[in-house]
């Protein structure tokens, strides 16, 4: 199985090609993008371009607390939109609210559909577009280890406005739903998936609470470690790329976290979330996402904030994987967060960068031990059995640099207990 992350159409990198330095890849993202604050009053506008009856598929009500959604009903039914609405779309979403979203755009004759929200509301949306068009399970879409997995090849027109700065799905080809039944958090990445449009309005998120801003900083960093860690040696750009959005994540996230009404804070952090996951800083890199596959295994049996999972996870598997490519960690190090390197395989200065990195996802209000998510030792193999069951190579290792045995993740989460 090959796990291709937006635009990353090699495949992930397998451990005889990591230093190989070919430059060869293809790239297109074909998402318009409509970004600044006032941008939701637009929603009408573009969303018309595309259909006359939209499904708008929210979360759990933050939007109509705040009045986002009122407004984006208004700018439609000003454009002539009709809105049919999908509320209640849960943290973590459930295969069974996507199969609820899609009967009723089927039902209601939708040509056009709208996640309004997290990346939650936003993935499921896209997978319910997928879904009005798809024969059979739309489970069979998602990766879980089965054989002949069918992807979707078309879906209604998909327009996301997000109102949390964080997983990116607002701009990229990805979706991750859970199910509920068999406790399985996995992706589904499909060219029919990139939304026509995304509306991203940074005010939108100035009423996030602190927590979950923080989270979605961790994740948006994340996206960018994932193919900083595990890509193609020879990708300098990429490098600088991924650096850029961890600097300013680092340098405007506090601000945000700080002030939640800071527009500007806000803005930069959002502008920062984008970047991290379209694909520019994937570009050429071919890597894996062990970080996350490994996370999305915990979100699944525990239902916790993807964010909050990471910042977990990510320092002790930097500890892991930085054993087997310490120049790597050192750079990090030095380049992030200015220490010196005696050597280019500095690996005290690659332990101190993770520390630092740690000691920030602290600093924000992020949980770096397992026990403050109120998890325990008790299931460390079957996540492990889980995370390579969605994912292996040819010797049923998580992809990833270095590909990890079972025994390898339950060392990595045992360390961050
Ligand atoms: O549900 P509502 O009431 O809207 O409240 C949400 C939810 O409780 C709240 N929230 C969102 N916007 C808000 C707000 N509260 C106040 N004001 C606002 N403006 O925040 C909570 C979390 O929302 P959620 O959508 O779950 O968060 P996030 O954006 O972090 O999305 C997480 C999901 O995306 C997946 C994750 O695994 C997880 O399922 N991911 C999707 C990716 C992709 N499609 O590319 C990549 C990521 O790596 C990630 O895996
Ligand atoms: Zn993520």
């Amino acid at each position: 199985m090959i796990l291709v992350m937006p635009m990353n159409r090699l495949g992930y990198l397998k451990p005889e090609n990591f230093q190989e330095h070919n430059m060869k890849f293809e790239f297109e993202n074909p998402t318009h993008l409509v970004f600044g604050a006032g941008t939701l009053s637009r929603t009408g506008e573009i969303v018309s371009r595309y259909g006359k009856k939209a499904l708008l598929v929210t979360g759990g009500g933050s939007v109509k607390r705040n009045g986002t959604y009122e407004r984006a009903v208004s700018s439609l039914n000003a454009s002539g939109v009709t809105v049919v609405e999908c509320s209640g779309v849960e943290p973590n979403p459930r295969i069974s609210s996507v199969i609820r979203g899609a009967k009723i755009a089927r039902n209601e004759g939708c040509d056009v559909v709208i996640g309004l929200g997290g990346g939650s509301a936003m993935d499921a949306a896209k997978v319910m577009a997928a879904a009005v068009n798809y024969e059979g399970d739309p489970w069979e879409m998602i990766a879980h280890g089965q054989d002949n997995r069918r992807l979707p090849t078309s879906a209604l027109p998909i327009i996301t406005i997000p109102t949390l700065a964080a997983t990116g799905s607002e701009m990229n080809g990805g979706a991750v739903i859970t199910n509920e039944k068999t406790t399985v958090k996995s992706f589904v990445i499909a060219k029919c998936l990139y939304p026509r449009v995304a509306i991203v309005d940074p005010e939108l998120t100035l009423s996030v609470p602190q927590d979950q801003t923080a989270f979605g900083i961790c994740d948006l960093i994340t996206h960018v470690t994932e193919s900083y860690f595990n890509g193609a040696d020879g990708t300098p750009l990429q490098d600088r790329f991924a650096e850029g959005v961890i600097l300013t994540a680092m340098e405007w996230g506090p601000k945000a976290i700080a002030d939640g009404e800071n527009l500007e804070a806000r803005a930069q952090v959002q502008w920062a979330s984008v970047v991290a996951l379209n694909g520019w800083v994937q570009i050429g890199t071919a890597a894996a996402y062990p970080v996350h596959m490994i996370e999305h295994v915990l979100s699944a049996h525990h239902d916790i904030a993807h964010g909050a999972g990471l910042s977990v996870v990510n320092p002790a598997w930097m500890r892991f994987a930085s054993q087997a490519r310490p120049a790597r960690f050192a750079q990090f190090a030095q380049r992030i967060f200015g220490l010196s390197l005696q050597h280019p395989e500095d690996k005290e200065a690659a332990m101190e960068g993770i520390d630092k990195f740690e000691a920030f996802l602290d600093s924000i209000g992020c949980p770096t031990r397992l026990s403050q998510l109120e998890i325990g030792d008790a299931l460390l193999n079957r996540y492990a059995q889980d995370i390579v069951k969605i994912i292996h190579d040819e010797e049923g290792r998580l992809p990833g640099r270095p590909p990890m045995h079972e025994a390898d993740i339950v060392k990595v989460l045992r360390s961050a207990l």
